[in-house]
């Protein structure tokens, strides 16, 4: 039911991980896992990867991605990377807001907007990253942060342009740390972020736009989280550098 008003997207987030050519053999060895896919198939790689994957990805089902972008569109602004030259290079989505750059790179939610904006006027679909901490989630923050953040990002964000928005729900507890949230907690996160994008925009307009969840999620537990009816995807680290494991929460996505 849920598939026939939005999209399942399964993106991969390499992270700080694999070469050029470790990423070009990566994508190889998954291109004929996942060429029967009944989803979309991302893999947001490092930056100086994305001449690779997009080469070694052309011709199949998989959309390459970058993990950043930077808000202006040139300048003075040493190691940043525009819009426009992720879109020349073949880029098809960009991860904006991971926890990893708001806790390590002083990401907020006023760049988080800036950079969602600069990524859809160029034309860029944007996988917006939203979550609380175990903290925040124990004090009962969970569904206020969630809905906060989701509008901060969303910001001047057209209902046009609402089109190209992915929404991912990470609890940055459950990131990299073996420690996945129930299917039910993932619902009910992901549930917070529609709800707030129902608020924005129309319940109408909010059944329609994919939310993935991010977490721990892998070949194990995908399905269980997937079947869930606000889950239309997840965002994938660790499992998403075995092309195995990947390939099956692709499989677990296209059912
Ligand atoms: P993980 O990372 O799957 O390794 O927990 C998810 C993410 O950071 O997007």
């Amino acid at each position: 039911m849920k598939k026939e008003v939005r999209k399942a997207v399964i993106a991969g987030n390499w992270k700080m991980n694999k070469t050029p050519s470790q990423a070009k053999a990566l994508i190889e060895e998954m291109k004929p896992l996942v060429a029967n896919a009944d989803c979309d198939v991302v893999l947001c790689v490092p930056f100086i990867d994305i001449p690779a994957a997009v080469q070694a990805a052309e011709g199949s089902n998989i959309k390459i991605g970058a993990e950043n972008v930077h808000f202006k569109a040139s300048g003075a602004y040493t190691g940043e990377v525009s819009a426009d030259m992720l879109k020349e290079a073949g880029v098809e989505y960009v991860v904006i807001g991971h926890s990893e750059r708001r806790t390590y790179f002083g990401e907020t939610d006023q760049t988080v907007n800036l950079r969602s904006l600069a990524a859809l006027n160029a034309g860029l679909k944007a996988i917006i990253c939203v979550g609380e901490t175990l903290e925040q989630r124990e004090l009962g923050y969970t569904e206020t942060l969630l809905k906060f953040q989701t509008k901060m990002a969303l910001t001047n964000v057209t209902k046009e342009q609402l089109k190209n928005v992915i929404i991912a729900y990470e609890p940055v507890w459950a990131i990299g740390t073996g420690v996945t949230a129930t299917a039910d907690q993932a619902d009910e996160g992901n549930g917070f972020v529609r709800a707030a994008i129902a608020e924005a925009y129309g319940a109408d307009v909010a059944e329609t736009v994919t939310v993935q969840y991010g977490g721990s999620m892998n070949a194990g537990n995908a399905d269980e989280l997937l079947a869930k009816v606000n889950v239309d995807g997840g965002l994938i680290g660790g499992a998403s550098l075995k092309a195995e494991d990947f390939s099956k929460i692709v499989a677990a996505a296209s059912k």
